[in-house]
């Protein structure tokens, strides 16, 4: 039904307009109260078995929304209502800024993916943090607030323009994430780098801390897929170093070749993240060195490609206690949370496994 409809309209439509307009009717549906209660009633996950524990949250699902889909913490509850068990806002940057000029994202149908220069067009941390605090909300759903440097501010002062952020946005933070692996903010992976990426991390948690007494707003980082093995490593060790509650792995990537991509090469020399299918098997990768190196000292969450009940079902066993998507959702439509909740029900249940819990990492724990 969603297929036919998303050839016959979204598919000839401009890409970001088609969002806008399914944001809309998210946004609507969720103020109607009969709707908004039979629709979640439908889509959310309400399997015993898959209820989750990260980070000292609970959640009744491990399947959650990527970052990128509601920059400023407009729909929240729209999404939740989708069946999102978390979903991540952001990322959000110390200053409003409008992003990159459009066109600035691009459907690759035949490879089930999208390439995005979006370059962080968003609201800034002070208007979302005015946004979630006047938040009344419909569903309990656990918000994860992922935050990024604004463009116009130089490489050497991105902490002060992160710690803004994480200041204003910390006390409405489930949790916290430090975006640094975006491929369209000019410099931001270089703070992937140990030395760049230390003082970064120390400096949000003490602001984390600061503004919020009364308990631990957990702190990720978010890294990319393009990161060279040995680099994932460092990362991994800096974080536990550090004592950081999770990594997210991964963001898009500006790799094209040997990616097995079928699209128009007009379309695959776009400049930007790519993300969808083609990411599948590198975020995979990164995943699973993660977890052989960090095991369950730090939470990992599982991004990119996932399509299926069972992809997420192997970023569990390859380390994840969270998964998220975000491109999938534009080309499997609104059922797609549900799908993927209900699979993995299913998948545990005939696994060996008693719990979702058991299940992070069997695969890598197996091989080692
Ligand atoms: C249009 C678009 C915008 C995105 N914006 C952000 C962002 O602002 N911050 C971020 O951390 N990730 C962003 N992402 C990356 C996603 O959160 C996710 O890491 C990536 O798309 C891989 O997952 P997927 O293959 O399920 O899409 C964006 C992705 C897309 C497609």
């Amino acid at each position: 039904m969603y297929k036919i409809f998303f050839n016959l309209v979204f598919k000839r439509m401009d890409p970001e307009k088609a969002h806008y307009l399914a944001f809309r009717w998210i946004r609507l549906a969720v103020r109607v109260p009969v709707l908004r209660t039979f629709v979640a009633a439908a889509l959310a996950p309400r399997h015993k078995e898959l209820r989750t524990e990260a980070f000292g949250l609970r959640m009744h699902g491990p399947f959650g929304l990527a970052a990128g889909f509601d920059k400023n913490a407009v729909a929240i509850d729209g999404m939740s209502m989708l069946g999102f068990d978390h979903v991540e806002i952001g990322t959000v940057t110390g200053e409003p800024q409008p992003g990159n000029p459009k066109r600035r994202l691009f459907r690759l149908v035949a490879d089930r993916a999208l390439i995005n220069r979006m370059g962080f067009n968003n609201d800034g941390s002070l208007a979302v943090a005015a946004r979630l605090a006047t938040r009344e909300p419909v569903f309990r759903t656990v918000v994860g607030v992922n935050i990024g440097k604004t463009k116009v501010v130089p490489e050497e002062e991105a902490v002060g323009d992160y710690v803004k952020s994480a200041e204003r946005l910390a006390p409405y933070a489930d949790y916290l994430v430090v975006n640094v692996s975006s491929p369209n903010t000019p410099g931001l992976r270089n703070l992937q780098a140990t030395e760049a990426l230390r003082p970064l991390l120390a400096a949000v948690r003490e602001a984390a801390d600061r503004t919020v007494a009364h308990r631990r707003v957990p702190l990720l980082v978010k890294i990319a897929p393009d990161l060279a093995d040995e680099d994932v490593d460092a990362v991994a060790d800096l974080a536990v170093e550090l004592g950081l509650d999770g990594i997210i792995a991964t963001n898009t990537t500006i790799a094209r070749d040997g990616l097995g991509l079928r699209s128009a090469p007009s379309l695959v020399k776009e400049t930007g993240g790519l993300s969808g299918a083609p990411l599948k098997e590198r975020s995979l990768e990164v995943l699973r060195r993660l977890y052989a190196r960090v095991g369950d000292r730090i939470t990992l969450v599982g991004v990119g490609g996932v399509e299926t009940a069972e992809d997420a079902w192997q970023r569990i066993l390859a380390g994840a206690t969270l998964v998220q998507g975000y491109s999938a959702f534009i080309y499997e439509g609104p059922f797609w949370s549900r799908a993927v909740h209900k699979g993995l029900a299913a998948r545990l249940r005939t696994s060996p496994y008693a719990t979702l819990a058991d299940a992070v990492g069997a695969d890598v724990r197996k091989s080692a």
